[in-house]
């Protein structure tokens, strides 16, 4: 590009992105202050321990809550018990059903739409930053399978012809990859036009991280106002329930302002501790086998023994719903960009509701955690398969998981 063009589409962003609300100091202090000190109000439940009727798993995105998910919660739960079209804001509904299972990528004011009384919140943090390269390379690894057609037009085309009868949600339609992904996929594209544009080039740096021919470096998707807006403080902002995918009326003044003035993110923080201090359960990524196996003995024992006292009213409730929430959460949405969603994870998909109450009734937290390790040694068998055929397509770019922390010091950083 041009770099006078550069320039303006630069601005336009920068411009586009700044708040369109008033965000004086003590302006803002006072709308974050209020929004904190009603969101603080509401005391910690003494019985949080306890599983209530509806648990709403806040799945941050790239914290690895993909595998509780299908690992853990696919098997404890019926696919009638899942509210339908979890992760898929834009047609679901809480209200319309007593679903017993709820897991999204949306924040924590989805609360405002469920029953507060009868819900309990499970979560999985990560290491802010390494959740930042998972991310940047996430955004890649979808972006980057469209490169299979010869432009952009097509590839985008393609999209839309399978989007209104496919089944299970996309990527593509969940916040956040409904924006970081067709930006990535606009920008691949771009590079290989221009690569074609200069015949053969010669890659000399070796830095996955930093290989402009190829794809977008690190540092220029980090400072885009875009990244701003939906991966800095994505964790925090999100168990504050103040993402821009937020239901908070009052979310995109607190954000801005936060932005704008960080040392207000102080009572977002505070806010965020007392959400997670509400929580049934809080898992952490780097600390992936305890956290697994607190998740069966809190979590997934509490659910067996719901279902057994639950029994028969149970059945007869599985019965009549049957079917109904099953065929949107066939497929995962990490797992699923319209591009190639073959099953591959069928093999582990729970059959009937049937199968699985009977199996709930013989169900202990030692088979729960056994059939896990299995799940999860197939799920990241396809994930690594997955990543590398994807990834292929933007060699000589490859990224493998250890060189982070060596190439790489952030210091200073506040996370909010
Ligand atoms: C994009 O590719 C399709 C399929 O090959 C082709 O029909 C179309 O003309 C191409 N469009 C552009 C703008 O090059
Ligand atoms: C959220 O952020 C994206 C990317 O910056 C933007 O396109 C979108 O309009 C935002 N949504 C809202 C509700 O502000
Ligand atoms: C199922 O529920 C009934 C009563 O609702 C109870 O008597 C029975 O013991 C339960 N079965 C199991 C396996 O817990
Ligand atoms: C990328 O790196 C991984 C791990 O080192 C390796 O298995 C894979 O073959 C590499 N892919 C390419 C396209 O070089």
């Amino acid at each position: 590009m041009d770099p006078t063009l550069k320039l303006l589409a630069f601005l336009i962003l920068v411009l586009a992105n700044i708040c369109p609300i008033k965000s004086d100091f003590s302006h803002c202090e006072k709308v974050v202050k209020n929004w904190a000190s009603s969101s603080l109000q509401q005391r910690v439940k003494e019985d949080k321990h306890t599983l209530r009727d509806l648990l709403f798993f806040l799945h941050v995105p790239r914290t690895g809550g993909r595998t509780y998910f299908h690992c853990f919660l696919k098997r404890l739960y019926a696919n009638a018990q899942e509210c339908p079209r979890s992760y898929d804001k834009l047609r679901f509904d809480p209200r319309k059903q007593e679903c017993r299972l709820l897991a999204t990528h949306d924040d924590y004011s989805m609360m405002s739409k469920l029953p507060k009384e009868k819900t309990s919140v499970v979560t999985i943090l990560r290491n802010p930053v390494d959740r930042i390269f998972s991310t940047y390379e996430f955004s890649i690894e979808v972006a980057a399978r469209f490169l299979v057609h010869p432009n952009l037009t097509s590839a985008t085309k393609m999209v839309g012809r399978l989007r209104p009868g496919a089944t299970g949600v996309s990527t593509l339609d969940i916040w956040p990859w409904k924006y970081l992904v067709p930006w990535m996929r606009e920008d691949l594209f771009a590079r290989r036009d221009a690569r074609k544009m200069m015949g053969s080039i010669d890659i000399k740096r070796n830095d996955p991280y930093n290989m402009e021919e190829m794809v977008m470096p690190l540092q220029e998707y980090i400072n885009d106002p875009r990244a701003h807006e939906l991966v800095h403080n994505g964790e925090t902002f999100q168990v504050a329930g103040l993402t821009n995918n937020s239901y908070f009326a009052e979310s995109h003044e607190v954000r801005c302002c936060v932005q704008k003035h960080k040392i207000l993110g102080e009572h977002v923080l505070e806010v965020a501790k007392k959400r997670l201090d509400d929580m049934l359960y809080v898992g952490l990524t780097e600390d992936h086998r305890e956290s697994a196996t607190m998740f069966a003995n809190v979590v997934g024992a509490q659910v067996i023994s719901q279902a057994l006292t639950e029994n028969s009213s149970m059945e007869s409730a599985a019965n009549s719903k049957s079917g109904q929430g099953s065929s949107h959460s066939e497929s995962l949405p990490d797992n699923d960009d319209n591009q190639d969603s073959t099953s591959d994870h069928k093999a582990d998909e729970i059959g009937s509701t049937e199968d699985l109450e009977e199996k709930k009734e013989t169900m202990t937290v030692g088979k729960l955690m056994e059939a896990y390790e299995g799940c999860i040694s197939s799920l990241r068998k396809t994930q690594s398969r997955r990543r590398k055929s994807s990834l292929k397509r933007i060699s000589p770019a490859n990224f493998s998981k250890e060189v982070h922390f060596s190439r790489f010091s952030f210091t200073g950083h506040s996370f909010c």
